[in-house]
């Protein structure tokens, strides 16, 4: 059986202190969660959340990471930095970063190999514009992303990785996908892996649903065969609310 893993995403929102208010609060909320829980937040956050929530049940991951070691690359943060903070995940390719930061399918790829290499977990994201759904290439445009983000890792290391389907016509949006839909992408998703890996190793990987999950769609969601939790946005934002995603089962 897989586990649930719910991850937020706070893009470039909550400065230290309000990331440190919000923590002290969802700490209590959600300390009896079944599922794996993952804040993902703004570079300057992240040193302060691994402390608070050193004793807890909240794992820490970054939105982005270079793919070097070190060197001259202005501005940007590599794997074994975050490493030496005690982050544990981070999100790599979301369409966003796609989308506004040219990242490609080969970026990903190199970026999910360093973050590997530095033991940290990724979550790969792939998703379909809504132009790609619409001429229905949907499953031939996420297969080919997830192929090409896990090229050239080895099976211990596809088992240690997070996929996040997320259609990028529902992230933010308020649209979400239909729980089959979701779940019948993440299926196709599942089957390319097994192609590669084959089926022991890709019924262990971890494949999350995203693009405005909240409260109300959460549990439907949650219990298809297929769905292992959520990258969440915009409800990720108020422990109140996040809390009720996570507990989704309560
Ligand atoms: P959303 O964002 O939940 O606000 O749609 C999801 C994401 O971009 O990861």
């Amino acid at each position: 059986m897989r586990k649930k893993v719910i991850a937020g995403n706070w893009k470039m929102n909550m400065k230290p202190l309000q990331a440190e208010e919000y923590m002290r609060e969802f700490i209590e909320l959600i300390k009896n969660a079944q599922s794996e829980v993952i804040i993902c937040a703004p570079y300057i956050d992240l040193e302060r959340l691994v402390e608070i929530t050193k004793k807890t049940n909240i794992k820490i991951g970054a939105q982005n990471m270079h793919w070097e070691e070190t060197g001259a690359y202005t501005g940007e943060v590599s794997g074994s930095m975050l490493k030496s903070i005690g982050v544990e995940y981070v999100i790599i390719g979301h369409s966003e970063r796609r989308q506004y930061f040219a990242e490609t399918d080969e970026t990903v790829n190199k970026k999910v190999k360093a973050a590997l290499n530095n033991e940290l977990k990724p979550i790969v994201c792939v998703g379909e514009t809504l132009e790609q759904k619409e001429k229905g290439i949907t499953n031939q445009v996420i297969t080919n992303q997830t192929k090409l983000a896990l090229e050239g890792l080895t099976q211990e290391q596809v088992e240690n990785i997070i996929i996040a389907y997320e259609p990028i016509w529902a992230i933010g949006t308020g649209k979400t996908a239909t729980s089959e839909d979701a779940n019948n992408c993440i299926i196709s998703i599942r089957e390319e892996i097994s192609k590669i890996y084959g089926q022991n190793i890709a019924s262990r990987v971890i494949i999350q649903y995203g693009g405005s999950v909240k409260a109300s769609n959460a549990q439907e969601l949650f219990t298809t065969s297929d769905i292992d939790g959520a990258l969440v946005g915009g409800a990720s934002l108020k422990p109140e609310e996040f809390e009720k995603i996570v507990n989704y089962d309560k």
